[in-house]
């Protein structure tokens, strides 16, 4: 595979690459992001993260500089120019380059970027690894449903999970309701129930969420879009995190303490293998994955 990145509507190898230093995005944190997966050389559920890069531009006051149906057929040169089979792309809109001012700039249009990485799907349940969670309290401004490329306390939080051993940190607010995950959203099986916090400001809307949702509803599993609190994880029977990046993950492990006897359980797994199926009929034409 290629390493391209796409700057402006122009195409350069990726280690060649340049942004103006007064990018608001490197100085101000002043822009917004993507990620999205490569299947069989195919976007996965492009059009939800468009309608969501559009909803979190209009959350920051800034236009996105090219039409939705520009933006897709660039991807789709990108991802052929790159010769990528199986990957993700990473795309950013931030409010362009213009002398350092709190201020929007006159006069600057937003300056956008994608770039395309090579990554391998798990080929069987097996070969996921579980991962361990800490929980912490969620430092995060009050507009988490803009997906903003602000991510220190997102990153000093996953930090924290690492140092302890973990591989995602779990984050409530104060009072213990758990909100999500560093990069991830949440979900738990409690009483029998799937539970995972619903919409709001204060979360991403995850499009790994929105498709587990319609996968355990045509599984016929109860799910319950509710708050619930940081102590309700203690009585879960099974935990799983989603997220683009690493799809369907079950957690064996939060605070030290392990979540269930089988990792993934039984819910977890039928989700994947849903999911997994989801991705064979939307990028495979309904064959098996294959990279
Ligand atoms: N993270 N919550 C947060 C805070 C996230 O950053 C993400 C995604 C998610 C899951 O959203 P989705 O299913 O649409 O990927 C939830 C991306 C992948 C990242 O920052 O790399």
């Amino acid at each position: 595979m290629k390493r391209l990145a796409w700057i402006d509507g122009s195409i350069c190898d990726l280690s060649e690459a340049k942004i103006p230093l007064e990018d608001r995005g490197y100085l101000l944190g002043d822009g917004i992001y993507e990620v999205i997966k490569i299947y069989n050389k195919k976007p996965f559920y492009l059009w939800p993260h468009l309608d969501r890069l559009q909803n979190s531009a209009s959350g920051i006051e800034m236009e996105i500089p090219y039409s939705m149906e520009k933006i897709e057929q660039e991807i789709d040169n990108l991802i052929k120019m790159s010769e990528c089979r199986g990957g993700y792309l990473y795309m950013q809109v931030t409010r362009g380059a213009a002398k350092r001012d709190h201020l929007f700039p006159e006069g600057t249009s937003p300056s956008m970027v994608m770039y395309v990485r090579e990554y391998t799907s798990p080929a069987s349940i097996e070969d996921i690894e579980p991962s361990n969670c800490i929980t912490l309290p969620d430092e995060r401004w009050m507009n988490c449903y803009i997906k903003s490329i602000n991510l220190l306390p997102n990153v000093l939080a996953r930090q924290k999970a690492a140092n302890a051993g973990a591989q995602e940190a779990i984050l409530y607010r104060p009072g213990g309701t758990v909100m999500e995950g560093t990069r991830t959203n949440v979900f738990a099986v409690i009483d029998g129930i799937v539970r995972t916090h619903p919409e709001s400001r204060l979360i991403l809307s995850g499009i790994t969420r929105m498709i587990a949702l319609e996968l355990l509803e045509k599984l016929g599993i109860p799910v319950s879009e509710e708050p619930f609190q940081v102590e309700d994880l203690e009585k879960a029977s099974e935990v799983w995190t989603t997220s683009t990046g690493m799809e369907i993950v079950p957690v064996a492990n939060i605070d030290g303490r392990a979540v269930s006897e089988s990792v993934p359980g039984p819910i977890c797994r039928s989700l994947i293998e849903e999911f997994w199926e989801k991705i064979e009929n939307e990028c495979y034409g309904g064959g098996k994955r294959c990279d």
